[in-house]
């Protein structure tokens, strides 16, 4: 049985990791408590003392808007975190797979960014990723980094539970519409790294349900597929507006589709569109 370490696993990709491990492979969960990402020394030890023959890193600091503020402290995790993990990999001859965001792009190319697209990120949360994909390639080249969009999980807070309480409280609703991207639920998602640590892929690979959404489209969705589901019990009229009137600290890019076509030929394994994937999670 290969142990594989899972940082940041009490997250919502951390978890459904955890939850999720091939036959064969045992999921090694690590929270931050267990094992704080920014300690290099730690890092080291911990691997070489648990035996570790793979990582998959699901640590990260998230909070885009509060990011804006604590840079240093985003930096620390989402940069130096990384490096970390890639230095102790690389030391103990073991795959990395780090995963990564839609962020890292301005969103001003139109079409679906591809894995050799420039980087620009506009906010410090993607500046701090970025950062983290060039000290993973440098420090151990073999590793495979997963970028991926707009996540969601059961049980965690994230758009869909908001949407899901607000819908619950609230009268009426306004949600964004001029920012693109594609909803990801993250057991596929979690599936995909799997995959790529059991295949030892090197490379940056682009993972998400399939499929275009705004904010305000997702919002929608979650309306409909929750009634339909029997968790809302009246609908509320949603409107559609524009980032520009609804400002938060963080830009974000406002077109962050990713072009998944070379990860579906790596990882013989097409995306579900993510209003069927939606529908399924607000079922269970
Ligand atoms: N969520 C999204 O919409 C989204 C979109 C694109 C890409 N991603 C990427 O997907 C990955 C997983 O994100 P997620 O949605 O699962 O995020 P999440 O739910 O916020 O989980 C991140 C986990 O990392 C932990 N963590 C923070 N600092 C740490 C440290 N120094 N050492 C160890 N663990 C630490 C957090 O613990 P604490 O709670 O204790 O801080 C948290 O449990 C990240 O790389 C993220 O950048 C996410």
């Amino acid at each position: 049985m290969k142990k594989i370490l899972i940082t940041g696993a009490d997250g919502q990709v951390g978890c459904s990791l955890s939850a999720n491990a091939p036959i064969g492979f045992q999921a090694i969960a690590a929270n931050r408590s267990v094992l704080d990402i920014t300690d290099p020394e730690a890092v080291l030890l911990w691997v070489a003392e648990n035996n570790i023959s793979g990582i998959i890193n699901a640590a990260a600091y998230t909070a885009v808007d509060r990011a804006e503020e604590e840079s240093s402290q985003a930096f620390r995790v989402n940069a130096d975190g990384p490096k970390n993990l890639a230095r102790a990999a690389r030391e103990a001859e073991i795959p990395l797979v780090h995963i990564s965001t839609d962020f890292v792009f301005d969103g001003r190319k139109g079409s679906p960014y591809e894995p050799t697209d420039p980087v620009s990120p506009v906010s410090v949360y993607g500046e701090s990723k970025a950062r983290g994909e060039v000290f993973v390639s440098e420090v151990h080249p073999d590793s495979a980094i997963i970028r991926t969009s707009w996540v969601y999980s059961k049980g965690y807070p994230n758009f869909m539970s908001t949407m899901l309480r607000l819908m619950k409280e609230k009268e009426k609703l306004s949600v964004v519409a001029d920012q693109i991207g594609t909803p990801t639920f993250a057991e596929p998602l979690a599936l995909t790294c799997w995959n790529a640590l059991q295949n030892e892929l090197s490379g940056i690979f682009h993972w998400s349900d399939a499929g275009v959404a705004s904010w305000y489209d997702f919002a929608v969705a979650i309306q409909e597929e929750g009634l339909h589901a029997g968790l809302l019990e009246r609908p509320i009229p949603i409107s559609p507006i524009r980032t520009i009137d609804y400002p938060t600290p963080a830009a974000r890019p406002p077109y962050s589709v990713l072009d998944k076509t070379a990860s579906w030929q790596a990882f013989d394994c097409p995306s579900v569109h993510w209003r069927e994937a939606l529908r399924e999670v607000l079922k269970s």
